[in-house]
């Protein structure tokens, strides 16, 4: 059931991509999560639908714009992918990975990637910010899985730090409260509150349906890899309530301010000092 990445796919992106924007030199690149579109709103570029980068096509989820902006942080070139797909989306890896290629085609080095999470750890209730500093794929998939691609990094990547541990102290300094374990479901159910025990037994101090297939690949790229996560709920069963996308997105909101400086104070971090 899980359809290997298409290359081809992905190249016939990175050509268009690149006819658009010829001489970006991109540094850094953001794939932004759950409502964080605003977190961004100040940065000003080009913008480009996502339907205009082939295989990337819409995002279907509330709070996805899906639209990438190419913009600078004191000279330093960004560009921002606002609104990801997901596995639980059905249509395989390729879509999913695909922000993840193109940064890296363009000549990134670093990625940050965003989400919104249920707090699973007793002091990462809704509102904190989190830099994830390790993840547990709880997928039951894996974004690699297929004929080797060396396009793609070796067949066995290494992932002993997946999550820089220079860009944690980064996300730190920056603004995020702690560091945590994500991990990563592939939804679209939120969790029981049994599977949610189990994830805390695991070591799994927040938890998530994105985010880990980006992590993957971009690792096995040999980019340096940044999460910061958004606790937006407390899990199943630590919650008082049922779960709701709705929910998830007005404390995301509420967040927003916090978010957005430390975005922008971890760009500025890495245009004045660069990663290390
Ligand atoms: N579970 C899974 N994904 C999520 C959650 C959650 O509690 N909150 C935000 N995204």
């Amino acid at each position: 059931m899980s359809t290997p990445i298409n290359i081809d796919v992905l190249n016939a992106a990175a050509a268009a991509l690149k006819s658009m924007c010829p001489d970006a030199g991109v540094k850094c690149g953001i794939i932004l999560g759950s409502g964080w579109g605003a977190a961004v709103e100040d940065f000003q570029g080009l913008e480009m639908a996502y339907d205009k980068i082939p295989g990337l096509g819409k995002t279907g989820v509330m709070g996805h714009a899906g639209k990438l902006l190419c913009t600078e942080v004191d000279g330093m070139p960004v560009h921002i992918y606002q609104g990801r797909r997901h596995w639980y989306e059905g249509e395989g890896w390729t879509p999913v990975i695909l922000p993840v290629y193109l940064l890296k085609m363009m000549g990134a080095d670093t990625v940050l990637l965003t989400n919104a999470s249920g707090g699973i750890r007793d002091d990462l209730g809704p509102g904190s910010l989190v830099a994830i500093s390790d993840h547990i794929n709880q997928l039951g998939a894996n974004p690699l899985t297929g004929p080797h691609r060396p396009e793609l990094g070796t067949r066995f990547p290494d992932q002993t730090e997946v999550y820089r541990k220079t860009l944690r102290g980064k996300l730190l300094n920056a603004g995020a409260d702690a560091e945590g374990v994500y991990i990563a479901t592939s939804g679209p159910t939120f969790e029981t509150p049994a599977e949610i025990n189990q994830y805390k037994s695991m070591g799994a101090d927040l938890v998530g349906m994105s985010t880990v297939p980006e992590a993957i690949v971009a690792n096995a790229m040999g980019l340096q890899v940044a999460g910061l996560s958004c606790v937006c709920n407390w899990a199943a069963g630590i919650s008082e309530h049922p779960l709701t996308h709705e929910d998830v997105n007005r404390t995301a909101a509420d967040t927003m301010p916090r978010m957005k400086s430390t975005i922008t104070r971890l760009l500025k971090d890495l245009a004045a000092n660069g990663t290390d």
